[in-house]
């Protein structure tokens, strides 16, 4: 047997009506990634030969999710073997030279699709060459929508029939369309061509591939996979059903890896969150996408992150926010109530209480007291505050970007610092206290003489 070359096509042109939303349904969001995303990323370790992204017209924010795979538009979407139909052009110089062995159709809406059940239906078809096309089996709890598989005596498939056009009888078979299939490249889209649109939809499906192949003596099988993998999202409860199911999954790879997630339930991942060894994570945690946390970190309850760095050994929370650009090397200390942004905290700083530092750079040693902030923004442009090594800032220190502070230097509390810190410099930068001493007797007088 030849190597499988496969040419993957992924559907994902169809407007999401039941979504009832603005946006193409497969940018819809499953741990913090696009749906089309996830496909993509679990054909990798194939190594296909070419990924073709069927989109509609104006979704070119669907092209850019799915860089650097290719796409071309199907408009208007007439149906799943129409969509096919429209990645033909973009594949008929590797056809011609043979360069394909499988078409792998997917569809968009399905992101809990392994790479190894990929493989595995692939391996289906390859296993008996003289197959035309494989298709995905599953039996869900609930057949509902789905395409029902309809076999001979032999368990060879003889057609897919699609719930709106099954009989009573057809209705009632478990075994349903999972929405992959593996064609062979010499045949597929001839195949295609030939698929009508008589149906309840006045669509072209794919799913009538089946039938077109057996009439022309073709063999098709299925191979029976996860149910639970090929769930397709058309709706926003099946959205959220697909969501508690990926961070299941992900909850499980996260503790296979040597962290522990004391209650795992109410922490949530994005697919790419990787967390080291040893990493404990408190309850109710929210990572967002592009999160690295280094070995024998905490994560403390109620915190949320997204792109960030967190090296060895560092403590985060409870209720902390760290934003995109925030690198805390080893042993960096962020309490509650602090937001980092665009800010590399250096090795050990402490950042325990009500902080806000955005476009800074903070030198390993140093202390930021409760209350600082980083003024980064005059209504226009951000600025930045670069803060040295052992530097002590003061509680309720404001720091007036652009400025700079340097090592050693010392802020006392309640400055307003606007101008730069020069290293090892003690900066008191507030109105002097003035004291009167027993006047606050008369000035009481004077104050109720008003109200009377
Ligand atoms: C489809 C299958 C059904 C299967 C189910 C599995 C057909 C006719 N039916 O039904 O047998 O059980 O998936 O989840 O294939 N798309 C296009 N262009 C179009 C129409 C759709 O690109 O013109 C894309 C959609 O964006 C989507 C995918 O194809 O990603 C499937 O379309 P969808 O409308 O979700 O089909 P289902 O009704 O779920
Ligand atoms: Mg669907």
């Amino acid at each position: 047997m030849t190597q499988s070359r496969v040419a993957a096509i992924i559907l994902a042109a169809g407007e999401g009506t039941r979504l009832n939303s603005a946006r193409p349904k497969v940018l819809h969001e499953i741990a913090g990634a696009p749906m089309i995303r996830h496909v993509i990323d679990a054909l990798r370790p194939l190594d296909p030969v070419a990924t073709i992204v069927v989109v509609g017209r104006g979704m070119d924010r669907v092209a850019k999710a799915a860089a650097p795979a290719r796409c071309v538009t199907q408009s208007p979407p007439r149906g799943t073997g129409d969509a096919l139909r429209a990645a033909r052009p973009a594949l008929a110089d590797l056809l011609a030279r043979g360069g394909i062995t499988d078409i792998l159709v997917l569809y968009g809406d399905t992101p809990l699709l392994r790479s190894e059940t990929i493989a595995a239906l692939v391996d289906s078809r390859r296993r008996a060459p003289e197959v035309a096309v494989a298709v995905a089996a599953m039996r869900p709890a609930d057949p509902g929508p789905y395409g029902r598989l309809v076999l001979d005596g032999d368990a060879a498939l003889m057609r897919i029939v699609e719930a709106k056009d099954a009989s009573a009888a057809e209705r009632t078979i478990g075994l349903c369309n999972g929405g992959i299939m593996a064609l062979d490249a010499r045949y597929a889209f001839d195949l295609v061509d030939r698929i009508g649109n008589d149906n309840a939809k006045r669509e072209f499906y794919l799913t009538d591939i089946v039938g077109i192949a057996r009439a022309q003596g073709m063999s098709c099988r299925v191979a029976e996979l996860p149910a639970e993998e090929l769930l397709g999202v058309n709706t926003r409860v099946e959205l959220a059903l697909v969501e508690t199911l990926m961070q299941e999954r992900l909850r499980r790879r996260a503790m296979e890896e040597g962290a522990t997630l004391i209650a795992p339930e109410t922490v949530f991942l994005a697919a790419d969150t990787r967390l080291g060894r040893d990493v404990v994570v408190e309850p109710n945690v929210f990572f967002g996408p592009g999160v690295r946390v280094a070995d024998n970190v905490r994560i403390r309850a109620f915190s949320h992150l997204e792109g960030a760095t967190i090296g060895e050994g560092a403590i985060v929370g409870p209720f902390a926010r760290l934003r995109p650009g925030a690198v805390l090397e080893a042993d960096v200390h962020v309490g509650n109530f602090v937001e980092v942004k665009e800010t590399r905290l250096g090795a050990g700083v402490k950042a325990s209480h009500l902080s806000y530092l955005g476009d800074s750079d903070i030198g390993a040693g140093t202390n930021i007291g409760a209350g600082t902030i980083t003024c980064n923004y005059d209504g226009y442009g951000k600025s930045r505050t670069i803060i040295g090594e052992r530097v002590f800032i003061g509680s309720n220190t404001a720091l007036v970007a652009p400025v700079t502070v340097g090592d050693d230097a010392y802020v006392a509390t309640g400055s307003v610092v606007t101008a730069d810190v020069p290293e090892g410099a003690l900066t008191i930068a507030r109105a002097r206290q003035v004291d009167k001493p027993g006047r606050a007797a008369a000035l009481r007088e004077r104050l109720k003489g008003k109200t009377d």
